[in-house]
């Protein structure tokens, strides 16, 4: 049976072929991103059905849930991004700025995936996943996209304690470094992606498609009894012992 799956920024790298790989396995996808433009390109290369949706606006959101119709099978929350890599390593920034910073990475990362989720819950079907993304910035949570994904990993584990009885996993997937996507905005220096490679014990980039197979894994049937868990997908830059 075709899975009715939503996946957040599926327009950017990772979500893209997260979508590709779903709409291969004969899952019925809907993907959203808030650029128009990157958004009709994206579902060219992928074959899902693309809505435009700012996650971070609740009736957007609303809308979102409305167009979709009736219940997801699997949600995967991609959306998201350092909204600060602009700001990043200023020595004295101005406190005005700091607080636009928290917000904005907050609301990027965190307030979207709370949202969207809590609009898809209602009517998810027992059997259904969750997926949210975090990241390996939330081990060293130094920053404010660092903080904001710490959270998106901490609520997994309480809302998967929550709707573990209707039969409905939540799970976080948590990338290292990963090629291929729009997330250093094209400005990684040669010198950052060498530290960033040297740091996993593979000694390479991880690319979409490892973060991909892992959702995809916690999606499926085999995944029914993992649930509240942070998975790392990072090469070994960072272990959990
Ligand atoms: N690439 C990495 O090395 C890496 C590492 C750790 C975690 N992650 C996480 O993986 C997820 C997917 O990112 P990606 O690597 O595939 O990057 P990407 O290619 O930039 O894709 C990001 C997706 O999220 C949407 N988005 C919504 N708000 C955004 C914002 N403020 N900044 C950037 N994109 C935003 C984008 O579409 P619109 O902008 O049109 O809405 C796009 O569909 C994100 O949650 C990211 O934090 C990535």
């Amino acid at each position: 049976m075709p899975r009715d799956v939503l996946i957040t920024g599926g327009s950017g790298g990772i979500g893209q072929e997260l979508a590709r790989r779903c709409v291969e396995i004969g899952d019925r996808v809907v993907v959203t991103g808030r650029d128009e433009g990157r958004l009709v390109a994206s579902v060219e290369r992928s074959g899902a059905r693309p809505v435009v949706c700012d996650p971070t606006r609740p009736e957007e959101v609303e809308t979102l849930v409305r167009d979709v119709g009736g219940s997801v099978d699997v949600l995967v929350n991609m959306s998201g991004g350092n909204a600060d890599f602009d700001r990043q390593g200023v020595d004295h920034p101005r406190l005005d700025d700091v607080a636009d910073a928290w917000r904005t990475n907050l609301d990027t990362n965190l307030r979207s995936t709370v949202l969207v989720t809590t609009a898809v819950l209602g009517e998810m079907r027992p059997g259904g996943a969750v997926v949210n993304v975090g990241s390996i910035g939330a081990e060293y949570a130094s920053t404010s996209y660092g903080v904001a994904k710490a959270a998106v990993q901490a609520w997994t584990a309480g809302l998967s304690r929550e709707v573990g009885p209707r039969g409905i996993t939540v799970n976080c997937v948590s990338p290292g470094y990963i090629e291929d996507t729009g997330y250093f905005k094209g400005r990684l220096t040669p010198q950052r992606h060498a530290a960033l490679v040297n740091a996993t014990h593979d000694k390479r980039a991880g690319l979409p498609a490892d973060v991909a197979e892992t959702v995809l894994f916690l999606a499926s049937a085999g995944a029914r009894h993992i649930t509240g868990q942070t998975v790392h997908v990072n090469g070994g830059a960072f272990t959990t012992r």
